[in-house]
């Protein structure tokens, strides 16, 4: 497994959220990290995570770049 393989999400405004969702027959969501601004979270996609959403304005930093999300309107 390689470094690429971790998701780094930071949060550019309060109250980003970060949502697991699971692998299998089901995608459900089966966690949810609140984030306020500044906060950073390191994850990775695993045997119970196939998907991750994030909810709010945040930069998400991957093997695929840096993608912006951004807050509702
Ligand atoms: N228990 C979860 C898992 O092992 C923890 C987790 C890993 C997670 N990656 C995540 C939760 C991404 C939310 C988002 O799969």
């Amino acid at each position: 497994m390689s470094s690429s393989d971790y998701i780094v999400i930071k949060a550019e405004e309060d109250g980003v959220h970060v949502i697991g969702l699971t692998r299998g027959t089901d995608t459900k969501f089966h966690h949810s990290e609140k984030l306020d601004s500044g906060e950073v979270m390191i994850a990775q996609f695993t045997e119970h995570t196939s998907a991750i959403k994030i909810r709010g304005k945040a930069s998400i930093h991957s093997s695929n770049g840096i993608i912006q999300s951004d807050s509702k309107k």
